[in-house]
């Protein structure tokens, strides 16, 4: 990401001063509803099958925080996917919120989240029956879709909200797949920026209409600017124009391309490929598999970028994710598929134990509580027993192994030491000791 590349995908943003506007005549305020924002809103409902959407200038950050807040009471209850980026505890923080977490399934030995169980979602309803609001993140960087329709089917039984974290996925449309909120989904935040070519920090947030548009708009100011950029609000709405135009056939090539270069990762290079015979997939999400090679995820990555010039999204030990779209071209999957079958790599066997999941730790207080009071720095080593303050996200992914208020135990510890950070490595947690 960005999902543009470096390109000028839309002529018009080549000249930024010129529309880079402030609210005055005529071009409306974006927290009033006003036109012609409220026209280019409407456009992109129409085009994911919304009956709203808010443009977003603070990324699916603000989309999401605003999702949640308009979804769940403060002091409420959210069920959430293990999975979700770190922005849902900062609502959580702010709002006061008690989280009640659903592991996905691992797809694989590396630990790859998979599809959450639908049983599982069901008793976590039976734990928190008083759960305003579901929160599940499809697809995730891996690429994988969740079964947004029996999600919903759950949170209709239960009176919930489902919000779904669809931040990767602005492009899937284009690609023939139906929007969160056509699937069934009550709030969707949707990133413009990564995966289509709008401008660093657009976003969209679709509603299916149970949530009134008034009330996205009102909510949606106390995370933004009060400026919000006209530059970005202009890209989102030329972004949602170029994919209803020529975006959709470099989309529909770009899904073709990615699905032949998984094959052709598996057929001639010591990499695997995440296939759609494992889970549900993003057609455009490669996902690149190190194990049984000479490189971890990491040493991949690093590798690409200073013998190759070319950047992987995300790497850690046994994946490099690149996020492919419709402004990537043919010499740039040559490019990278040459670089995958270089001599250099070769199969190796080596002694990486299989990755479980995460244990989810235990709750010792409030996310609220934990954030907002005194903290201190302790070495990894030194935390066993205590309360962690801040989320512990190793970015990418952004998503938390430790939330505040959670209590870390030696066998997160381990964990943590095991594939992300030194045992000396600074963690956040409580001054006091609950
Ligand atoms: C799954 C997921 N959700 C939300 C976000 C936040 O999105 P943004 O960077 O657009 O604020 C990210 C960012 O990487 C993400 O990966």
């Amino acid at each position: 990401m960005p999902g543009h590349k470096g390109r000028p995908v839309l002529p018009e943003l080549n000249h930024p001063f010129a529309i880079d506007y402030t609210e005055i005549d005529g071009t409306g305020n974006l927290y009033e509803g006003d036109e012609p924002i409220l026209s280019a809103e409407r456009a992109a409902a129409r085009y994911y099958g919304a009956a709203d959407c808010l443009f977003v200038t603070g990324g699916s950050t603000q989309a999401l925080m605003t999702a949640i807040a308009a979804a769940v009471p403060a002091g409420g209850t959210l069920i959430a996917d293990r999975n979700c980026h770190r922005c849902a505890a900062h609502a959580m923080a702010l709002l006061d919120l008690t989280p009640e977490f659903v592991v996905p399934r691992p797809l694989d030995e590396s630990g790859l989240p998979g599809l959450l169980d639908v049983r599982e979602v069901e008793r976590a309803f039976a734990r928190a029956p008083h759960a305003a609001a579901l929160l599940v993140t499809s697809p995730n960087y891996y690429g994988v879709l969740q079964d947004i329709p029996a999600l919903a089917e759950i949170c209709r039984a239960h009176g919930a909200l489902l919000v779904v974290d669809a931040a990767h996925g602005a492009h899937l449309k284009a690609v023939g797949l139906p929007s969160p909120i056509e699937q069934g989904a009550h709030l969707a935040a949707v990133s413009t920026h990564k995966t289509l070519p709008a401008l660093g920090q657009s976003a969209l947030l679709l509603s299916s209409g149970r949530v009134p548009f008034a009330d996205l708009l009102d909510t949606a100011r106390l995370f933004g600017t009060s400026s919000p950029s006209y530059l970005l609000l202009a890209s989102i709405d030329l972004a949602r124009a170029w994919l209803e135009g020529e975006g959709e056939a470099a989309y529909a090539a770009c899904a073709r391309r990615t699905q032949a270069l998984r094959r052709e990762i598996e057929e001639t290079t010591v990499f695997s490929a995440l296939l759609p015979e494992r889970a549900p997939l993003d057609p455009c999400r490669l996902t690149v598999g190190c194990r049984g090679t000479n490189v971890t995820g990491s040493e991949l990555s690093g590798r690409l970028h200073t013998q190759f010039g070319i950047d992987a999204e995300m790497a850690e030990r046994d994946h490099a994710v690149f996020i492919c779209t419709g402004a990537d071209t043919e010499r740039d999957y040559a490019r990278l598929m040459g670089a995958l079958r270089d001599g250099q790599f070769v199969g190796q066997r080596r002694d990486f134990p299989p990755l479980r999941p995460f244990p989810v730790p235990q709750r010792a207080c409030s996310v609220r509580r934990a954030w907002f009071a005194p903290h201190t720095e302790l070495p990894l080593k030194q935390a066993a027993g205590r309360v962690c303050a801040r989320p512990l996200t190793p970015y990418p992914p952004g998503v938390p192994l430790l939330l505040p208020g959670e209590r870390i135990g030696q066998v997160h510890i381990e964990f943590l030491c095991a594939q992300w950070y030194t045992d000396t490595a600074p963690i956040c947690v409580m001054e006091e000791q609950l």
